[in-house]
């Protein structure tokens, strides 16, 4: 099923049954909302109790004025299946429902997400409310779309999950041979003789079976989408005829969102940059990662399903954000391919956890304070971006960042097991992108690589699916391949290839690796240029973390270690194969070298930037149609910064006029601006 909107979307998650008894609020919420430009609300998420008070009995009468009265002020409902937290009578009748952690200890009730997601009471349960809430609204104009539960995570570790579990690995390997094989368990004599004695990893238990671990984390994420799947299937059972999506997280490596979003109508995801760890510009560039990941799933348009407008309840310290940053934040969900922009939470609630967590109204419960001033600005700019809905990203560079290959790289006892810097190199890469200033796209082992002209691979450890058979006919046929040290080591059972890394790639890089060294952090090498090296590159850069020691066949080396006894071998290098080309990067450095390197790969390989300068705390994007480009251009520092337009562009946002300039803009502090070409 498709899902589209004529408008971009927003609103936020708003929790209206905490409120029943307080009319004159839920007045205020609704003129709140409609005046701050509030089009969609999403309703029921944690409802549950609410919803069933005790088994068999529905009360969702309550639900169905809010949605009504909602929809006739102009605000549409998202509408939740509340299997993320459980009502007690359930805990209480089926303590099978709650899960047992990896330790074996079985939880009391409490918190969200801790339920069994194979126990078939729970689903059953599921089932029940879900067919209700669409026999209900399913057909209900005043809802748009379904979100299945909330932020699905965490495993259980009970009896039904074990019995779930070794059916699980024995419809994968149908003969313990094949398993001990596969799991390479002749190691401290752990060979499986019957398909029973397989039992999930545990602290008291084992943990060195590598190949165990990481079928259990796709058995884990595999059961929460057949969870997932079920509550669709009730939702269709009950009559729904609306699209469905879930909200997913940020890096959050417990699913395989690739393959989970293959049974959503629409991608979104929660985003909540933790503004503190960094600069800010670098902040924004790591979601905006996030935002092309998501992106990437369906290459169409996502939903921002969450964002604060200020500081969260949950960080060590919660920092106000500055007057513009949420807009700012908000927009570059926008310039990365979001059709909507969804605040958590419309009003605070009172008490328990997220009661200081950031809304659109706060305690205090008017129009005039700073946030709920500046979502009042934004939603009601929104109204004016319409031409954007159904624009898309379309890049010309993919990185690769893979979930499964991170579960196998980061669950291998190896050279570096403190701080295997994998979502890290992915993002000097992909900041080195935002530096020159073009679109990256981000995507998993599965997607489709032929329409890129440079293909990125940071410590891609583990392939699977033929994915190095692809790589090579991109290459062949013209492509561009960066790749990185601790690529290409094992299979998709963890097993180490025979013969050499990076495995089937070592004829398109030129190499092969021989031996990888790991220091502590603080120690430093150099990349040091090779003189007359034909990417021109002139300065000498840091290297740490790991080192890799390869033997060039046919590469050519651009860059040397500095230091060491290793001093002298190529550090960076570049090969020729069919028409295309693959630089080897042997080493983690500083982001000045990912910088510098990329911007000369990019040049080399015909990609420029859309401005011809890129002031620090600038960031750019384009979305794009058949008839038109806008380019996104962001400051997210606390000055203004003058950037230069060797194209005529017209301005969209913020403010609208059909004259065409270029030449030099001032782009305030923490303010956007999206230029139309
Ligand atoms: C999200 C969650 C919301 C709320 C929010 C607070 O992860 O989906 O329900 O807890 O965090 O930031």
């Amino acid at each position: 099923m498709e899902f589209s909107t004529d408008k971009f979307l927003f609103g936020g998650d708003y929790n209206p049954e905490q409120w029943l008894d307080r009319p004159d609020i839920l007045e205020e919420d609704v003129r709140m909302m409609v005046k701050a430009g509030v089009n969609v609300v999403s309703l029921g998420i944690f409802s549950w109790a609410e919803e069933e008070p005790e088994e068999g009995r529905f009360e969702l009468d309550w639900l169905a004025d809010i949605i009504h009265n909602l929809y006739d002020n102009g605000i549409y409902t998202i509408l939740a299946t509340p299997s993320g937290a459980r009502p007690r009578w359930l805990a209480e009748k089926y303590p099978e429902v709650l899960r047992v952690n990896e330790s074996r200890q079985k939880l009391i009730f409490g918190e969200r997400h801790n339920h069994c997601l194979t126990s078939e009471k729970y689903r059953e349960n599921v089932a029940i409310i879900d067919k209700k809430l669409a026999e209900r609204f399913g057909k209900d104009p005043a809802v748009i779309l379904w979100h299945i539960s909330n932020e699905f995570g965490g495993e259980c570790h009970c009896p039904s999950c074990q019995a779930a579990f070794r059916k699980y690995i024995q419809d994968k390997y149908q003969t313990v041979d094949k398993l001990n094989a596969s799991w390479w368990t002749k190691f401290w004599s752990h060979n499986y003789t019957s398909f029973d004695q397989v039992e999930s990893p545990s602290p008291i238990g084992e943990s060195s079976i590598q190949g165990l671990t990481l079928d259990w984390k796709r058995f884990v994420s595999d059961t929460t989408i057949d969870f997932m799947n079920k509550e669709v299937e009730a939702l269709r059972a009950g009559g729904a005829e609306q699209p469905v999506t879930t909200n997913m997280m940020h890096d959050y490596d417990g699913i395989n969102y690739g393959k989970m979003g293959q049974s959503l109508d629409v991608i979104s995801w929660d985003s909540y940059p933790t503004w503190q760890d960094d600069t800010k510009v670098k902040i924004m560039e790591n979601y905006s990662m996030t935002h092309d990941f998501m992106r990437c799933i369906k290459d169409k348009p996502f939903l921002m399903m969450e964002s604060c407008t200020t500081g969260t309840n949950w960080q060590p310290y919660s920092d106000l954000k500055a007057p513009g940053q949420y807009t700012n934040e908000a927009m570059n969900a926008i310039a990365h391919g979001s059709e909507s922009v969804q605040i958590f939470q419309i009003r605070q609630g009172r008490g328990s956890t997220e009661k200081l967590h950031g809304a659109l109204i706060d305690h205090y419960g008017k129009d005039d304070t700073r946030v709920y001033k500046e979502c009042e600005k934004l939603g009601n700019s929104l109204k004016d971006l319409k031409e954007l809905l159904n624009t898309n990203v379309d890049s010309k560079i993919a990185l690769i960042y893979d979930v499964e290959n991170k579960w196998a790289a980061e669950g291998s006892d190896g050279p570096r097991n403190e701080g295997l810097p994998l979502r890290e190199t992915a993002f000097k890469l992909y900041h080195a992108l935002c530096r020159y200033g073009v679109n990256c796209d981000v995507i998993d082992e599965d997607h489709d690589i032929s329409k890129y002209k440079i293909l990125i691979l940071p410590m891609i450890y583990s392939m699977r699916n033929g994915l190095e058979e692809k790589i090579k006919t991109f290459v062949e046929n013209g492509g561009t391949l960066v790749m990185t040290y601790w690529t290409g080591i094992t299979d998709e059972n963890d097993l180490v290839h025979l013969g050499g890394f990076p495995h089937d790639l070592c004829d398109v890089a030129g190499l092969r690796s021989e031996e990888i060294d790991s220091r502590p952090d603080e120690h430093e090498n150099y990349f040091v240029p090779v003189s007359g090296n034909e990417l021109g590159l002139t300065n000498i850069w840091k290297c740490t973390k790991l080192f890799d020691l390869v033997r060039l066949t046919t590469a050519v080396p651009l860059m040397t270690y500095g230091e060491d006894f290793y001093n002298g071998k190529a550090a960076l290098s570049v090969n020729a194969y069919g028409k295309g080309k693959t630089y080897y990067i042997s080493a983690d450095g500083e982001d000045g070298f990912f910088t510098e390197i990329m911007s000369k790969i990019c040049m080399a390989s015909g990609i420029m930037p859309y401005l011809d300068e890129m002031p620090e705390n600038i960031v750019v994007s384009e979305r794009r149609n058949d008839h038109a480009t806008y380019l996104f251009i962001q400051n997210f520092g606390d000055h203004a910064e003058d950037i230069y337009l060797s194209e005529t562009y017209s301005e969209i946002y913020p403010a609208r006029s059909d004259e065409k300039f270029s030449g030099k803009l001032t782009i305030p502090r923490m303010g956007t601006v999206i230029l139309k070409k």
